[in-house]
């Protein structure tokens, strides 16, 4: 078989990866377990309704593009084993994501009834229940780098690291508190100021864009100034991919989008398109997938998928 890879055109390996993405989830998340004390059935059943209500894949996606770049140009086995490898490291991010949106949309925060296109898992279940979801998809990411990466420690240590750091009080989390202060402030003399909101988006977006890049850069095996790179390249599209949410809640409807549209505004959100007004967000967000462009063109390996999918995240529609 011939081991130089024939290009393969972009939807077509998004849709490909994106059905490998899909059964990792399912092996890597505990399935439906019996109601007995060994194996309680309802926890699962939030942690799967929210996991594979259908979203984007984005991070898993960032991830497995970025491990590629560990390949050498064109291999196509060698291509393929970096993403065979980087599958577990993929559904981690996504279990963190989810986690992330089930306790942003519970009424004590942005209060949605809409997520993926179905009721929020609170309201599907209940609270109590869509809490704990969260908690145990939060836990059950560094279960799965824990247990996938156990042959290769150091590589399961740097993993473990970065997850812990993005998701905790000093970057998502910490983002998240910002983000809901910023919203009881508005219109005080305490509303935030611009470098409020990069700190905002910085934190409670972008970290986990970046950890992504990163993540797939370290199963890849890249060098540790190219990992700076993927650190940076995850900063700007994450600030850009923020900013498109920012527009896309002001200016798409909630069918399109699969959560409620024109919520930042009624909530009095501190937001780029509050602070800035639409245009100057959207020429913002080219300007930084730009930033990000440019800085994934100087990494070595075949970059085309990662381009694009940046790209497409610029563009997208929800
Ligand atoms: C939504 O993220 C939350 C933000 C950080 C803006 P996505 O737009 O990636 O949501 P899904 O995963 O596709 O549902
Ligand atoms: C949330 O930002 C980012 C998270 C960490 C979940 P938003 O509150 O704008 O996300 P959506 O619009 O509800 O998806
Ligand atoms: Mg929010
Ligand atoms: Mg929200
Ligand atoms: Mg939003």
């Amino acid at each position: 078989m011939n081991s130089i890879n024939a290009p393969m055109d972009f939807t077509t390996k998004l849709n490909s990866l994106l059905v490998r993405i899909e059964s990792s989830i399912d092996t890597l998340v505990p399935a439906l377990q019996a109601d007995t004390p060994a194996g309680p059935f309802r926890i699962h059943e939030a942690m799967r309704y929210s996991l594979r209500a259908g979203g984007k894949r984005l991070r898993p996606m960032l991830v497995l593009g970025a491990a590629e770049l560990g390949a050498r140009s064109g291999v196509s086995d060698q291509t393929a084993r970096m993403v065979l490898e980087a599958l577990p490291a993929a559904v981690a991010l996504e279990c963190v994501h989810t986690y992330s949106l089930i306790h942003d949309d519970l009424p004590c925060m942005d209060d949605d009834d809409l997520r993926r296109g179905r009721a929020t898992c609170h309201r599907a279940f209940d609270e109590a229940t869509a809490l704990l979801a969260g908690d145990a998809l939060l836990a059950q990411a560094f279960v799965i780098l824990a247990t996938s990466y156990a042959g290769r420690p150091m590589l399961a240590a740097a993993l473990l690291r970065v997850l812990a750091d993005t998701a905790s009080g000093l970057r998502l989390v910490g983002g998240q508190m910002q983000d809901l202060l910023a919203e009881r402030a508005a219109g005080t003399s305490f509303a935030a100021n611009a470098s409020d909101l990069d700190f905002i988006h910085l934190n409670k977006t972008a970290a986990m864009i970046e950890a992504s890049l990163v993540c797939g850069g370290l199963v890849g095996g890249l060098a540790s100034v190219e990992l700076d790179i993927l650190r940076s390249a995850g900063r700007s599209l994450g600030l850009a991919f923020q900013i498109v949410d920012d527009v896309l809640d002001a200016t798409t409807d909630t069918a399109t989008l699969g959560k409620t549209a024109g919520k930042d505004a009624r909530a009095g959100k501190a937001t780029y398109v509050s602070m800035h007004g639409i245009d100057t967000a959207r020429r913002l967000a080219h300007e930084k997938t730009e930033e990000t462009l440019a800085a994934i063109r100087s990494l070595p390996g075949d970059t085309r998928f990662l381009l694009d999918l940046a790209a497409g995240m610029l563009v997208r529609r929800n």
